[in-house]
C-alpha cells in the first residue's frame, strides 16, 4: 500500500493528509501554513469570513509558506428570516441573563459572501478551492481550472459525490457521520444530515466516482490513514485531531473539554447554527432539549447564538460554546505542533502497514 497517492501529485503535497478547514477562526494562518510546511495540505476555514478578511488571511498564509494550501467556503442557502426569531430569543433569556448579556437588537446578518470570496480565491490563485454544503458552479469550475487551480467538495452521500464529479471538481472529501462539526450534506430535508458511517461511505463513494476520494470522519492517526487507504481513499481529512494543535486558536476551555471527552460525549445538534453538527454535549444543548426549543433555520440560529458563544468564550464557560468534535476524541493529544501531528500520522501509518 502506497502512501504517496494520486492526491499527492494532484495537489503537489508530500503526504495525503489534509487539515480540515474549520470556520470560526480556529484554522489560523499559522496552523494552515504549518500543516502545509509539514508536507500535508493546510486549509483555511473561511466560511464565516468577509471577502476582505478572506484575502487578508490568504496573504498571511503566503507569508508563512510557499507550499500549496486550501481555502474552504460555505456554498450554502442563506435563509433571510425566520418568523420564530423573537420567540426563540425570548426562550433563551435565562441563558442571556446567566451570562449577563442581552439578545442582539440588530437584524440577523445573512449576507452570502460566497461569490465574492470565490472571486478572491481565483485572484489570489489559491491552489485548492474547497466547498462545503454544495458544489461550485460550472463557470466557477472552468475559471479555477483556467488558472490551474484544483477544486474539492465535501460530500456525505454517493449522490452528492456524483454531482460533484459531474460539475468537474478534482476530488471529493467523503465525510462520514463520525465527523466533528457541520455535516456537509447539500439538501437538509431531515435537519440531521446524511450521517453514513465513514467505513460504509468511503468504499461506496469510491465505487461510484473516478476522481480521488479523501476520507473524513473519526480519523485520528496512522491507523486511520491505512484503513482509509484500504477502503480505496486517496487520503484523509482531519478536523478534530488538529483542534488541540499548538497553532490552533481553539479556546482553552474548548481544548480542555476535548481532552476531557470520550467517544460517548458527542451528538448531532442544530442548537448552535440551525444546521446539524457534531459537538460535545453541553449545557446549551441540554437547555434547548429540556425546554423543547426548536432551533431556527441557518444562519439565523447562528446569528442569535453568536453573543452567547462570544460571552461564553470571554467567561471561559465551555457549557455555552459550540464544542465541535468528532467521535475519535480519546485519540486527541495535547500540545503537539501541526508538524508533529503530520509526521506522527505518517510514521504510525508506516508501522501499521508493516504489521498487517
Ligand atoms: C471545529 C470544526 C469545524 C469545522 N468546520 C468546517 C468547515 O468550516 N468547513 C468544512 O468543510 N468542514 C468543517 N468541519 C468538518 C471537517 O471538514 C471534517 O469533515 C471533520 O472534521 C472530519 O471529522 P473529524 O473531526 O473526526 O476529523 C469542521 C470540523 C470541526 C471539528
Amino acid at each position: 500500500m502506497n502512501l504517496r497517492t494520486e492526491i499527492c501529485s494532484l495537489f503537489a503535497i508530500e503526504y495525503p493528509i489534509i487539515q480540515a478547514g474549520m470556520a470560526g477562526g480556529i484554522t489560523t494562518p499559522e496552523l494552515v501554513a504549518a500543516v502545509s510546511n509539514a508536507g500535508g495540505l493546510g486549509t483555511l476555514g473561511a466560511g464565516y469570513l468577509t471577502p476582505d478578511a478572506t484575502r487578508d488571511a490568504i496573504r498571511k498564509i503566503r507569508e508563512r509558506t510557499d507550499r500549496p494550501f486550501s481555502v474552504n467556503l460555505f456554498r450554502v442557502k442563506m435563509e433571510k428570516e425566520d418568523s420564530r426569531t423573537t420567540a426563540v430569543q425570548e426562550n433563551l433569556m435565562p441563558i442571556y441573563e446567566e451570562l449577563g448579556i442581552s439578545p442582539s437588537a440588530e437584524q440577523p446578518e445573512v449576507t452570502d459572501h460566497y461569490e465574492k470570496q470565490f472571486d478572491i480565491l481565483i485572484e489570489e490563485k489559491v491552489p485548492v478551492i474547497s466547498t462545503t454544503f454544495g458544489v461550485p458552479t460550472q463557470n466557477q469550475v472552468n475559471r479555477a481550472h483556467g488558472q490551474g487551480l484544483n477544486l474539492v467538495t465535501m460530500v456525505t452521500t454517493v449522490k452528492e459525490a456524483i454531482k460533484a464529479e459531474k460539475v468537474g471538481v478534482d476530488a471529493v472529501v467523503a465525510q462520514g457521520g463520525e465527523a466533528g462539526g457541520h455535516r456537509g450534506t447539500f439538501e437538509m430535508e431531515n435537519r440531521r444530515g446524511a450521517n453514513i458511517g465513514t467505513l460504509a461511505l468511503i468504499p461506496q463513494v469510491v465505487d461510484h466516482v473516478s476522481i480521488p476520494v479523501i476520507a473524513a470522519g473519526g480519523i485520528m492517526d496512522g491507523r486511520g490513514l491505512v484503513a482509509a487507504r484500504a477502503l480505496g481513499a486517496d487520503g484523509i481529512q482531519l478536523g478534530t485531531r488538529f483542534l488541540n494543535a499548538v497553532e490552533s486558536s481553539a479556546d482553552p476551555a474548548y481544548k480542555k473539554a476535548l481532552l476531557d471527552s470520550d467517544e460517548e460525549s458527542t451528538e448531532i445538534t442544530t442548537a448552535f447554527s440551525g444546521r446539524p453538527a457534531r459537538a460535545i454535549r453541553n449545557r446549551f444543548m441540554e437547555f434547548l432539549k429540556l425546554n423543547e426549543i426548536e432551533p431556527l433555520t441557518y444562519p439565523i440560529q447562528n446569528f442569535i447564538t453568536k453573543e452567547i458563544r462570544a460571552a461564553a468564550k470571554r467567561q471561559g464557560k465551555a457549557g455555552y460554546m459550540s464544542l465541535w468534535s468528532g467521535q475519535g476524541n480519546r485519540l486527541i493529544k495535547n500540545g503537539q505542533t501541526a508538524d508533529e501531528i503530520v509526521k506522527e500520522i505518517i510514521s504510525e501509518a508506516k508501522k501499521t502497514k508493516s504489521k498487517l
